[in-house]
């Protein structure tokens, strides 16, 4: 469902601004720090409430303002949907067609997005976490029962968790129902990425060349075992340090390049090439699998790719129906050819011109 209307207002440098979208593709264009990179991040918290560049929203607020708002209008033939994002006083406020709802993914299910951006490069790199929700992307907008049955394992982890931090309490009266649910949880996994292998080797032999790339998911707890006799191995350790060692939200993706890890070997560029083949294949295997359209941000794709590397991917977006919104300092950095028509955005210090 493309994004047809944007507004905001708070944002950073960017004054208030209201664009017209084009379905296909959005050239945001402008020289440094005219506000690109925060045009990205408004509808970035439009999908999600949250920004890709801090998990403090209040350096996304811009200085001297207390009201952050984003409002967005999508097209899908005959229906409208209208979605609100509003920050104000640390807390979020999310509206779906005037009503509120009490939930960031009201956000992210009517408006999948992803992105791929220097910022998300490098906490890809840093951080398991960010790794671990790259694979839950996938399974919370493909497999309807993965957000509750995620919800429903973090809520048993805190209760264990909390009983774990009080002397005398039980814990083994979580242990069964959170091995269930995380054991479930793993095969999802799993499974999200044997179905997705097919499109990671296609588009490493593209972009990667010679180079051979596979994935390998770590459970999160001792391999080879099952997470019930984990847990209750565990029980004295858990209790000592006040948390639950085994589990799925202990888990990791890993990036073989070649049969090595990518984190330790890859060199930069071949580091970004990975998690852009990743992020590809998960973007096509998001349209076939629902038949729904996706906006994907393409964060500063120059400063990531060479000329050659960089047509093949706008060529590669071209064939798949999402929706583009792509930032560059120059308009010739990104080659529109494969494009049957495009909007261009001027940004000069964060005021936005079509
Ligand atoms: N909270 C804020 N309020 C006002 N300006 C900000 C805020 N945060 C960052 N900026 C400024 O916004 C400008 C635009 O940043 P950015 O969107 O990253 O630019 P670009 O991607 O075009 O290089 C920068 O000059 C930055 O200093
Ligand atoms: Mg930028």
């Amino acid at each position: 469902m493309p994004l047809a209307l944007l507004e905001f207002s708070g944002v950073r440098n960017l004054s208030p601004a209201r664009l017209t979208i084009h379905p296909r593709l959005n050239l945001v264009v402008g020289p440094n720090a005219s506000g690109k990179t925060s045009l990205l991040e408004s509808i970035h918290l439009l999908g999600t409430g949250k920004s890709f560049r801090t998990n403090r929203l209040e350096k996304v607020l811009q200085h001297n303002t207390d009201t952050l708002t984003v409002f967005g209008r999508c097209h899908t033939g005959a229906d409208d949907v209208a979605l609100g994002y509003q920050r104000r006083d640390g807390e979020n406020e999310i509206h779906i067609n005037g009503e509120k709802a009490d939930h960031l993914a009201a956000l992210a299910q009517r408006l999948p997005l992803q992105i791929i951006s220097p910022d998300t490069h490098f906490s890809f790199l840093k951080h398991a976490r960010f790794r671990r929700s790259a694979i839950d992307w996938g399974l919370f907008h493909v497999e309807p029962e993965f957000f509750g049955l995620w919800s429903r394992y973090q809520r048993l982890l805190k209760q264990r968790n909390a009983a774990l931090k009080q002397p005398g309490k039980a814990i083994d009266v979580w242990d069964d129902s959170l091995a269930e649910a995380g054991e479930q949880i793993q095969s999802q996994r799993r499974s999200y990425l044997d179905r997705i292998k097919k499109y990671i080797d296609q588009y490493s032999k593209q972009l990667l060349h010679d180079a051979d790339m596979t994935l390998r998911l770590r459970s999160g707890w001792r391999q080879g075992e099952e997470l019930a006799p984990a847990l209750k191995e565990d029980r004295a350790r858990d209790r000592e340090q006040g948390f639950t060692h085994s589990g799925p939200h202990r888990a990791d993706l890993e990036l073989l390049l070649s049969g090595f890890d990518a984190r330790q070997e890859a060199s930069q560029g071949q580091w970004k090439l990975m998690t852009l083949v990743l992020r590809l294949a998960q973007l096509e295997d998001f349209v076939i699998e629902t038949n729904r359209d996706c906006i994907l941000l393409l964060d500063d794709l120059a400063a990531e790719l060479d000329q050659q590397r960089r047509r093949q991917v706008m060529a590669l977006l071209a064939s798949l129906p999402l929706q583009v919104f792509a930032t560059a300092t120059e308009q010739s950095h990104l080659d529109t050819g494969a494009w049957e028509g495009f909007k261009v955005f001027h940004v000069e210090q964060g005021h936005i011109t079509e």
